[in-house]
């Protein structure tokens, strides 16, 4: 079981430059809330109440600002500082002391996850003792991420990155879940050509011990990566017509702590007056008047 997790929230955003000159991307807007809120509404569904957010040297005073302290949320919450972008599995290096003899999930700060069966998704995932798990959506661009080849028997048979011919459509989301020995073998990773410790040369330390399995996002399920200006905004409208539909928000943490009796009423209520006068703290306001 899988009580430990961390965002990787640093990143460089170069794609997105130059909107992410002097603000980082994950604390740019998706729609109503600033992206950060997305990846930690996700840990918070799952029921994973210690969490470590990894954000950029000289950036965590303007983390603090937005999210000051985790007690609101119910939840444990830790910041390091990333010195440079040098990859991903660097994750589980700085966060060795904060992951200590557990296992951990890691996401990625700017990806979007949203849809029907995702919580059961979620929950399932978490249970690993041992190995690794990823979770994999079907996808028409393949060539731009991380793939995974399974075969007849469901088993994953090769990972490869941004493939050039046709190997795969199930692209590895950026969430992950991995047991402890993730400290050691990414320790053990060297730099690549773009030099980065690459996620996927850790998933394939733990395909080639046949210890790696995983969990399908299915079509009613969305997974958005929102690296690039055009997903970014596409990611918001997503954003903007299910919740003008609904009336109901995506990833409103307070909402889904009080759901999770993380937290009573008298929290949201700090939360609003944390919040201030905006549509945000009026949804809120909603919520506890229900
Ligand atoms: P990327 O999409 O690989 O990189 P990026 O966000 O810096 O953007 P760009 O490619 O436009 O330069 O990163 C995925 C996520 O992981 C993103 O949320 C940033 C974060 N990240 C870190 O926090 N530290 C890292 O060392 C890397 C590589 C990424």
């Amino acid at each position: 079981m899988i009580n430990k997790g961390i965002i990787l929230a640093g990143g460089t955003g170069s794609r997105m430059s130059p909107l992410t000159k002097a603000v980082n991307k994950q604390l740019l807007p998706i729609y109503d809330k600033p992206l950060i809120f997305y990846p930690l509404s996700i840990l918070m569904l799952s029921k994973i109440k210690d969490i470590l957010i990894i954000v950029n040297k000289g950036q965590l005073d303007q983390y603090k600002k937005l999210i000051p302290n985790g007690k609101n949320l119910g939840i444990n919450l830790s910041f390091i500082e990333q010195n440079s972008p040098r990859g991903l599995p660097e994750a589980f290096i700085l966060g060795e002391k904060f992951i200590g003899k557990d296992n951990v999930a890691l996401i990625l700060g700017d990806n979007f996850f949203y849809g029907q069966g995702l919580t059961s998704v979620l929950l399932k995932s978490k249970k690993i003792k041992k190995g690794a798990k990823i979770i994999l959506h079907k996808v028409l661009n393949p060539e731009l991420y991380g793939v995974a080849k399974i075969n007849s028997k469901n088993k994953i048979i090769g990972i490869k990155e941004k493939p050039k011919e046709n190997y795969s459509n199930y692209a590895v989301t950026g969430l992950y879940y991995f047991d402890n020995k993730v400290i050691e073998y990414s320790k053990k990773l060297k730099l690549s050509k773009r030099n980065e410790l690459e996620i996927t040369d850790l998933l394939k330390k733990y395909l080639k011990k046949k210890q790696i399995k995983y969990e399908l996002l299915g079509r009613g399920g969305a997974w958005l990566d929102t690296g690039s200006i055009e997903d970014f905004y596409k990611t918001s409208n997503f954003v903007a017509s299910i919740e003008n539909r609904q009336g109901l928000k995506i990833a409103c943490i307070e909402e889904i702590a009080l759901k999770n009796k993380w937290i009573k009423k008298r929290n949201i209520e700090n939360a609003i007056k944390f919040y201030g006068n905006c549509e945000y703290s009026k949804y809120l306001k909603k919520i506890i008047s229900l």
